[in-house]
C-alpha cells in the first residue's frame, strides 16, 4: 500500500518549521518512522534550483521562469526522494508542495492558477499530497511574531501586498480542496497548534 503523503503549507513566519519540528519530536517519541523533505530543495540538483531562486540578487528573474523553476525542483524531489518512499509505505512530510505554487505564483505573482496548474501537471502528473496541513495566520500577525523580512531572502522581500494575496490565495485553495485541506487555526501559542496538527492527523488515520 501506498504510504502517506503529507505536505505543510502557510505564509512567511506562521511557525511552520517550528511545528514541523515538534510533530517529528512527537513521532520520534512514539516511535513512528516518517521522512521529511521541504520545497524547493530535498535532493542536491533541488537545493541548487533553491539556490537560484531565493537569491536576492536575482531582481531580473521572470514570474514564469520562477514558476518552471520551482516546478522542475518538485518534480526531482518527487522522483528521486518523495515516490520510492511512497511505494515502499513510508509516511512522508514535505515543507511545502504544489499550493506554494498555486498561491504564491498563481494567485500573489498573478500567473494564475491555471497556468500554475498546468506546467505542474507537466511536472508531476498530477501527483497530489493526502492531506495538506495549512496553517492558517494573516501576514501581519505572522511578521510581526518573525519580528520583520528577511532582507536576503527574494520572495520575503516582495512586499505586504504580495503577501496577502498568498494569504488569500491559501484560503481559496482550501476552498476548493476541502477534503485534502487541513485547516489549522495557527493563532494561539505553539503548544495549542500542536495538538490541533496531532489530533487532525491521528483522525484522519495518518498517525
Ligand atoms: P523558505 O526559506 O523555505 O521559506 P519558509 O520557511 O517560509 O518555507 O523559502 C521558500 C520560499 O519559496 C517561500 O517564500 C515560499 C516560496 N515558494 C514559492 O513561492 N513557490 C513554491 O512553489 C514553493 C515551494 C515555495
Amino acid at each position: 500500500m501506498r504510504g502517506k503523503f503529507i505536505t505543510f503549507e502557510g505564509c512567511e513566519g506562521v511557525g511552520k518549521s517550528r511545528q514541523i519540528k515538534m510533530l517529528e519530536e512527537y513521532l520520534a517519541v512514539n516511535n513512528k518512522q516518517y521522512y521529511l523533505t521541504r520545497e524547493p530543495g530535498g535532493t542536491p540538483v533541488s537545493e541548487q534550483i533553491r539556490g537560484v531562486i531565493l537569491d536576492g540578487k536575482n531582481t531580473t528573474m521572470t514570474d514564469e521562469c520562477e514558476a518552471l523553476l520551482y516546478a522542475a525542483a518538485r518534480v526531482q524531489l518527487l522522483k528521486e526522494n518523495v515516490k520510492p518512499r511512497l511505494d515502499r509505505g513510508e509516511l512522508v512530510l514535505c515543507d511545502r508542495y504544489i499550493d506554494s505554487s498555486l498561491a504564491y505564483q498563481g494567485y500573489a505573482r498573478g500567473l494564475g492558477v491555471d497556468f500554475v496548474e498546468k506546467i505542474n501537471d507537466y511536472a508531476i502528473r498530477n501527483f497530489m499530497p493526502d492531506y495538506t496541513v495549512f496553517l492558517k495566520l494573516p501576514p501581519e500577525i505572522a511578521f510581526k511574531r518573525k519580528g520583520g523580512v528577511d532582507k536576503n531572502d527574494r520572495l520575503e522581500l516582495s512586499g505586504m501586498e504580495f503577501h496577502n494575496k498568498v494569504y488569500e490565495g491559501y484560503l481559496d485553495l482550501a476552498k476548493r480542496y476541502p477534503e485534502r485541506f487541513i485547516v489549522i487555526d495557527a493563532s494561539g501559542e505553539r503548544e495549542e497548534t500542536h495538538k490541533k496538527i496531532i489530533n487532525a492527523l491521528k483522525e484522519k488515520g495518518v498517525i
